[in-house]
C-alpha cells in the first residue's frame, strides 16, 4: 500500500511538473501557438498606413505583415488593438504573441522584450496648423500633442534637453492630438513620418507637416523574452518580405 501511495505522489508530482512547462510560464513558444490554431498580434490601429480601421476592420502594413507569418505558421491571424502604450508589458507578461505596431526599437524596450529584424525606417515628423511658417517654427516653448508611451513623447517632446515644451498634452492616439490642434488646443503635434503625412493628407488645407531632422528610428516586431522559436519564423517571413520588396508595395497599398 505505502508502495502504491508513493507511485501515486511521484505521478502526481511529475503530472504538475509537466503541467508547468506548457502553462506556468506564459509562453507563447510555437507548439502553443500551432496547438490553439491562432497567432495572436498586439497593435494599435490608429497609425495609419501601418495599422488603421477601414470598415470595422483592421488593416494596414503590419496586418499584412502577420498575415504573412500566420500563414507560414499554418494558423489564423488574430488582430487585438489595444492602447499603445500597454503592448509591451502584454507581451512581457505573454499576453498575446507578438506585437506589431510601427513600434521603434529602443534601449528601453529592448530590456523588456525580444525583437526581429528591422523592417522600416522612419523618422519623427511635426504636424503644425496650416499656414505656419516651418522653417521658423520653434518647438520650444510650444503646447505640444503626442500619443502616450511613443518615441515622439519619451525622446522628444516630454526629454527637457531635447524640446523645452511649454506642457506636453499626451493622448491616446495622433489622430486625437491632430483634431485637438484643429481646436486650438495644442500648437502642434509630433509624430513619426508616414502617420504625420497620411494625418495631414487626411485633413488636406487644415494641417501640414514638416521634417525637423530628428534620428532616424527602426520598426521591429516584439515577442515575448526568450521565444526564439516564434522570432525566427519571424525574422525568416520578413527577410523574405523586404528581399522581394513586398514591405515597399504594401506601404504604397495602404498609403
Ligand atoms: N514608432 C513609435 C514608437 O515606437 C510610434 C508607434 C506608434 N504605433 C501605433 N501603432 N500607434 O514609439
Amino acid at each position: 500500500m505505502k508502495k502504491v501511495l508513493k507511485a501515486l505522489a511521484l505521478l502526481m508530482a511529475a503530472v504538475l511538473v509537466l503541467a508547468c512547462f506548457a502553462g506556468c510560464s506564459g509562453q507563447s513558444g510555437l507548439d502553443q501557438i500551432k496547438e490553439k490554431g491562432e497567432l495572436v498580434m498586439l497593435t494599435n490601429a490608429a497609425f495609419p498606413p501601418f495599422e488603421y480601421v477601414e470598415n470595422d476592420e483592421v488593416v494596414g502594413v503590419d496586418i499584412d505583415i502577420a498575415n504573412e507569418i500566420a500563414k507560414e505558421l499554418g494558423v489564423k491571424l488574430t488582430v487585438q488593438n489595444m492602447e499603445f502604450d500597454l503592448i509591451v508589458d502584454y507581451i512581457k507578461a505573454g499576453k498575446g504573441d507578438m506585437g506589431a505596431a510601427g513600434m521603434t526599437v529602443t534601449d528601453e524596450r529592448k530590456q523588456q522584450v525580444d525583437f526581429s529584424v528591422e523592417y522600416i525606417t522612419s523618422t519623427q515628423y511635426v504636424i503644425v496648423p496650416a499656414g505656419t511658417d516651418t522653417e521658423t517654427f520653434e518647438l520650444d516653448g510650444k503646447v505640444i500633442g503626442v500619443q502616450e508611451g511613443t518615441t515622439g513623447d519619451v525622446y522628444y517632446a516630454d526629454d527637457p534637453d531635447v524640446i523645452k515644451a511649454k506642457e506636453v498634452k499626451k493622448y491616446k492616439s495622433a489622430i486625437d492630438a491632430a483634431a485637438d490642434m484643429l481646436l486650438g488646443r495644442v500648437d502642434c503635434v509630433i509624430i513619426d513620418e508616414l502617420p504625420a503625412k497620411k494625418i495631414t493628407a487626411q485633413n488636406e488645407g487644415k494641417m501640414i507637416c514638416y521634417d525637423p531632422g530628428y534620428e532616424p528610428e527602426s520598426y521591429a516586431i516584439a515577442v515575448q523574452k526568450g521565444n526564439t522559436e516564434l522570432l525566427e519564423v519571424i525574422n525568416t517571413v520578413l527577410q523574405r518580405l523586404m528581399d522581394e520588396g513586398k514591405i515597399q508595395e504594401y506601404v504604397i497599398n495602404h498609403s
